[in-house]
């Protein structure tokens, strides 16, 4: 028999005596996957091929606010100020969250969440967005649950989410059980004070096929996804080694090489998967550009148009002149 979400959280949420707030909110970054998780081994549970490891980025990301509604039947979901459709996918998908604590007895709740990044353009606000509303509703619920624990029911959200509970860098430990409870993400214990994230934000609209169908496309169709665990079991073991001994090359050049093997793997699906747009080229042409007149800098992209850049802290007066309108991000101060 297979194992529900529900089925998860229970075990894990078991015995607990919750203490009801009447409001919560709470915070959680977006991160940038160097190594990707991409491809499912439990469309179900979020559990996935590969190991995956990220860098949250700091003060970008998802903010939560949880509110009871007494009397209320339905929960009402507002993003960034506007209500959402009770039909829609997100709404659903929220409330499909919300009731994996419902036994526990909180009623409907009103939530009014806030993305720092564009909605669904391959920014993860599906990461941040499901480890905000994790750790929101942990609060109103005055539960105390270890970082694993919260992990866990993060993925149940989005898989990506599993990262987003940590700031700096985190390691998803692909796990091996069927019931996924050794599937949680870790953080790394590592400070780079050096290191930088530019994003380019190249556009905001939603994409047209979202990082689950994605997935879930490329799996079912790319024989060349065949390679694709192999291609990640070497980048993560290099991701570690590098952020270990500092070698900034090492990291860079791992992450872009992994990302554009993930983008091969989607263009080599049926229907083909290509996330990129022209600006998109362009960017990542004069990143190449860049890095061949001497400075150190490297791309990394997700299910989207939008490029995100790797460097430290010596290039990041040169990153400016050259890419005006990126956002410089510093993951660790
Ligand atoms: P992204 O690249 O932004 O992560 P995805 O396709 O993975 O794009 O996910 C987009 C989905 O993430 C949205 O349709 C919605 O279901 C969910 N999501 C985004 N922001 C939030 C939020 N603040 N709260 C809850 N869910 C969210
Ligand atoms: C390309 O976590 O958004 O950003 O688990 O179905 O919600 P679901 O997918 P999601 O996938 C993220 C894919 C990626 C790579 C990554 O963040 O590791
Ligand atoms: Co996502």
């Amino acid at each position: 028999m297979s194992l529900t979400r529900t089925d998860i959280s229970a075990r894990i949420l078991a015995g607990r005596q919750p203490d009801i707030a009447d409001s919560f909110e709470a915070y959680a970054p977006v991160n940038i996957a160097l190594c990707k998780y991409w491809g499912k081994r439990n469309a179900v549970l979020n559990l996935p091929v590969n190991d995956s490891l990220s860098i949250s980025l700091g003060n970008k990301g998802t903010t939560t606010r949880l509110t009871r509604l007494p009397g209320a039947e339905k929960d009402k979901v507002f993003l960034n100020g506007k209500p959402v459709d009770g039909e829609s996918a997100f709404c659903r998908k929220v409330v499909a969250h919300i009731d994996l604590f419902r036994p526990l007895g909180s009623g409907a709740l009103r939530v009014e969440t806030r993305n720092d990044v564009a909605t669904g353009a391959g920014l993860a606000s599906s990461a941040s967005g499901f480890a905000a509303l994790t750790k929101a509703l942990v609060g109103l619920y005055g539960l105390t649950l270890s970082n694993e624990e919260l992990s866990i029911i993060a993925r149940l959200g989005s898989g990506s989410a599993s990262r987003s509970i940590y700031s700096g860098f985190a390691h998803w430990h692909r796990g091996v059980r069927p019931d996924g409870m050794d599937s949680f993400a870790s953080s790394l214990d590592v400070i780079w004070p050096e290191l930088r994230v530019g994003v380019l934000t190249l556009a905001e609209s939603e994409k047209p096929t979202g990082s689950r169908e994605g997935m879930q496309r490329t799996v079912d169709s790319a024989i060349l996804y065949n390679s694709w665990p192999e291609q990640a079991d070497r980048d993560i073991r290099r991701l570690e080694h590098a952020i270990t001994v500092r070698d900034f090359t090492l990291l860079g050049s791992t992450a872009e090489q992994n990302a554009m093997a993930m983008h091969a793997t989607m263009l080599a699906s049926w229907p083909p998967l290509l996330y990129w747009q022209p600006e998109s080229v362009e960017v990542l042409q004069k990143v190449w550009q860049v890095r061949q007149d001497g400075v150190q800098v490297f791309a990394t992209m997700d299910a989207g148009p939008n490029v995100k850049v790797l460097f430290e802290s010596n290039s990041e007066p040169e990153m400016r002149s050259v890419f005006q309108s990126m956002d410089v991000i510093a993951p660790f101060s």
